[in-house]
C-alpha cells in the first residue's frame, strides 16, 4: 500500500509541468486528507516491533515525497525565469536611438563663471531693464548734455524720448535709490550702442559692479578685480594693468588691461573707479558718511581672451557649428569648488 502511494507520488511529480499543479500534489499526498495519514492512524492500534517498522517507513516516504516536491519546485521556478529572461532579452548590438545635444553659448558660459567668483565674493546679483531712461542711463551718473555718448550716433533712441541703456551703470543709481546702504551687487546684462565693426556690435554685454559702505577704499576695488581676473582666467599667465582715466561718476577712475605673458599687445577689459560724491547726493546719499567703488567689465572681451575667439562677430552669427565646437556642457553648471571650466 505504502509503496503504491510513493510511486504513483512519484509519477504525478515526474509528469507535472506547472507550480500550481505541483501545489495540488503536495496536498494531495502530504495534506490533511492524503492517503498517508489514513495510513498514519493505523500506528494507533499497532504494537511494538511492527509499529516501529511502519511509522519508520511512513516517515521515509514522507521525506522522499517531500524531497521530491522541492526538487521539482526548484526545477519549474528554474524554468520560469529562462522564460522571462528569453522574453525580456536585449539584443546590445541594436543601436541607441540618436539624441542631440545642446551646448551653451559662451557668453552664457563666461557669464555664469563670473558670477559664481563675485557671488564668492559676497555680491548679490541684479537685473534692470533695457530701455531706461536719459536720466539713469547719463543726467543721474553725472554724464552732461555734451558728453560724447549722448550723441546720437552712439545710443540708440527709442520715439518715446527713452532709449537702449548703453552701459548698465544705470543700476547703480535704481540701486542706491532703492534702499539704505550698503549695497554690494553685480548686474549682468545687454547693453546696446549704434556701432558696428570687428570689434563693436550694436547689442554686447557688460557686468555692472558696485560696492558702497562705510571705509571703502581703492585697495577694495583693486583687489576685487585683480582676484576675479585671477581667478576667472585659471593660470598665472595673465598680466594685469591699472591706467589712470576719467570717468564722469567716478574720481579717480582707471580702466584695467590685460595681457598673457610674452604677448605685448594689451586688450582693455573694464572701467572703475571710487563712486563721485555727486552719484551719492543725487541719490540723497551722505556722500561723507558713505563712499565706495564700481566697475563695468565687457563680457565679451573677457569671453575673447579666455577661449581665444578672435572676432567679436562670431558671438551673434548664430551658427550652431562654432557653438558646439566650444561645446559647454549644459548641465555642467561652473563652481569655484570643482572648477570653472572642464
Ligand atoms: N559704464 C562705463 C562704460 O560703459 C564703464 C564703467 C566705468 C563702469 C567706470 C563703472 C565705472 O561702473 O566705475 O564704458
Amino acid at each position: 500500500m505504502l509503496d503504491n502511494i510513493l510511486s504513483t507520488a512519484m509519477q504525478k511529480i515526474a509528469e507535472v509541468t506547472d507550480l500550481e499543479s505541483l501545489q495540488h500534489i503536495k496536498a494531495e499526498f502530504l495534506g490533511k486528507n492524503s492517503q498517508i495519514n489514513a495510513e498514519m492512524k493505523k500506528l494507533g492500534i499497532m504494537d511494538g516491533e511492527e509499529r516501529k517498522i511502519f511509522g519508520q517507513k511512513i516517515n521515509q516516504i514522507k521525506e522522499q515525497i517531500q524531497y521530491s516536491l522541492n526538487a521539482k519546485s526548484t526545477k519549474l521556478e528554474e524554468q520560469q525565469w529562462d522564460q522571462v529572461f528569453l522574453s525580456e532579452k536585449l539584443d546590445l548590438s541594436m543601436p541607441s536611438r540618436p539624441f542631440s545635444k545642446g551646448s551653451i553659448h559662451p557668453i552664457t558660459q563666461s557669464l555664469a563663471e563670473l558670477v559664481q567668483i563675485f557671488a564668492s565674493f559676497g555680491f548679490q546679483v541684479k537685473e534692470g531693464p533695457s530701455i531706461e531712461s536719459d536720466w539713469y542711463n547719463f543726467t543721474a551718473l553725472s554724464i552732461d548734455e555734451n558728453h560724447p555718448a549722448r550723441q546720437m550716433h552712439d545710443t540708440f533712441y527709442l520715439k518715446n524720448g527713452q532709449l537702449l541703456r548703453t552701459h548698465t551703470s544705470p543700476m547703480q543709481i535704481r540701486t542706491i535709490e532703492s534702499g539704505p546702504p550698503p549695497f554690494k551687487f553685480i548686474c549682468p546684462g545687454r547693453t546696446y550702442r549704434c556701432d558696428s565693426d570687428t570689434t563693436h556690435t550694436p547689442m554686447f554685454h557688460q557686468i555692472e559692479g558696485m560696492v558702497i559702505d562705510k571705509n571703502i577704499n581703492m585697495g577694495h576695488l583693486k583687489y576685487v578685480i585683480a582676484e576675479t581676473i585671477k581667478q576667472f582666467f585659471e593660470q598665472p599667465n595673465i598680466e594685469v594693468r591699472f591706467r589712470p582715466s576719467f570717468f564722469p561718476f567716478t574720481e579717480p577712475s582707471a580702466e584695467v588691461d590685460l595681457r598673457f605673458k610674452g604677448n605685448d599687445s594689451w586688450l582693455e577689459v573694464l572701467g572703475c573707479g571710487m563712486v563721485h560724491p555727486k552719484v551719492l547726493q543725487n541719490c540723497k546719499i551722505d556722500s561723507e558718511e558713505y563712499r565706495g567703488f564700481a566697475f563695468g567689465l565687457g563680457l565679451e572681451r573677457f569671453a575673447m581672451l579666455k577661449y581665444g575667439i578672435k572676432d567679436l562677430r562670431q558671438f551673434y552669427e548664430g551658427d550652431q557649428r562654432w557653438i558646439n565646437h566650444y561645446n559647454f556642457a549644459s548641465l555642467d553648471i561652473p563652481n569655484i569648488v570643482n572648477g570653472l571650466t572642464r
